[in-house]
């Protein structure tokens, strides 16, 4: 199916290599990306080469006539507009992938993603954000929502185009770590703690968004509340984000009293049994560095080695995920599973 991207950051370029080198997501066929100050020539390198994730075995060139990439031989028609409803997305796009982080709340009409279905032309049915919705946009994770199929086809059988949100790259990590906990043992309540590679809504210097990137910092996170919807589950939960200004690479600790008091060879049954099983890998060595993980598809790499118990019904879980392509991995998962259902 022919999909459309709006954006052209860190995701965006994520999902175009990841869809470019994996043949798993051949269904997904990148035919047009938006743009905002982004030329066609600086998109061209930052598709070559990531500072994060190294260089992208993409092959990228540029058809200048038609404004085009050719990436591995496929088109991308670029345009560069930022208000949705000027943007021409070609005819044969069905799908939309918002990337920007900046439209993804239908309550406010200078934010609401549904303003794409307005531009002229167009013939999308649907529209998945890389991030959690607002108002009245559902969340959905693949595996991880209850009622998946039944919900997506619902949804994508609708008269009227969709609108779903894709939650967040924490959401992504915490989800597996928690509903396996909680379907396994039951958890009475939980703390999440992110140290978070510095994106691009931080300041560098201080500003308005908050302190110096460079510095250590506290935020609040979503990822409790979006775990909790997304699962449809209530499980005392709080959590915090320590921003660092790494590059990519995020570290997750999930700190949960259970319901049962356990020994370490349960939480590790537990782990290889789960029904996200093939979604978690395993670090190889003692306290990996964040750059370990970089490059990494899985929604989290496990830290057995750092697992602690406490007083045998309180369990410390450590992992890393890459924010990045660990997330967008698993994105394109759900966007694979809504294509299969809008056919
Ligand atoms: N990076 C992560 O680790 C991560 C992980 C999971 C989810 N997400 C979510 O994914 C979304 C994108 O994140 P990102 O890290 O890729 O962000 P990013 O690197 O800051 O990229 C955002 C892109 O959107 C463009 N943009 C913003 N407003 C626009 C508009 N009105 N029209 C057209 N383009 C517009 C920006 O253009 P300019 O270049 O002109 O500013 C930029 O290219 C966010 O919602 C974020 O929360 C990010």
């Amino acid at each position: 199916m022919k999909v459309g991207i709006n954006g052209t950051g860190l995701i965006t370029r994520a999902l175009v290599k990841l869809v470019a080198l994996n043949e798993e997501f051949k269904n997904i066929e990148i035919a047009q990306i938006n743009g905002r100050t982004m030329t066609i020539n600086r998109l061209k390198d930052l598709l070559l080469y990531s500072s994060s994730q190294g260089h992208s075995n993409l092959d990228v060139s540029i058809n200048y006539d038609t404004n085009e990439l050719l990436v591995n031989g496929n088109k991308i028609k670029y345009t560069a507009n930022s208000k949705p409803e000027d943007i021409q997305w070609l005819p044969e796009i069905e799908l939309l992938i918002e990337a920007t982080g900046t439209f993804r709340d239908d309550t406010k009409n200078s934010k609401d993603p549904n303003r794409h279905f307005k531009s002229l032309n167009n013939n999308l049915k649907g529209i998945v954000i890389t991030a959690p919705g607002k108002g009245s946009i559902v969340d959905y994770m693949w595996i991880a929502s209850p009622d998946l199929e039944q919900e997506i086809t619902t949804v994508t059988s609708a008269k009227k185009p969709f609108v779903i949100g894709a939650a967040s790259c924490t959401t992504t990590a915490a989800i597996p770590i928690v509903d396996t906990l909680d379907e396994v043992f039951g958890i009475e309540s939980c703390y999440l703690t992110t140290v978070h590679a510095v994106t691009r809504s931080q300041d560098i210097l201080d500003g308005s968004k908050g302190w110096c990137a460079m510095d250590t910092q506290l935020h609040s996170t979503g990822a409790t509340k979006a775990t909790n919807k997304v699962l449809k589950k209530s499980i005392p939960m709080s959590g915090i984000a320590f921003r660092t200004s790494d590059k990519a690479g995020s570290f997750i600790q999930i700190d949960a009293v259970l319901n049962k008091e356990i020994i370490k060879e349960n939480l590790l049954d537990a782990f290889k049994n789960s029904k996200y099983k093939s979604s978690f890998a395993y670090s190889t060595v003692s306290n990996p560095p964040s750059s370990y993980v970089r490059g990494n598809k899985a929604m989290v790499v496990l830290i057995p080695d750092e697992f602690v118990i406490i007083d045998k019904k309180r369990v410390i879980i450590k992992g890393l995920y890459d924010n990045e392509e660990g997330y967008t991995n698993h994105l394109l998962q759900l966007i694979n599973f809504v294509i299969s259902k809008m056919k």
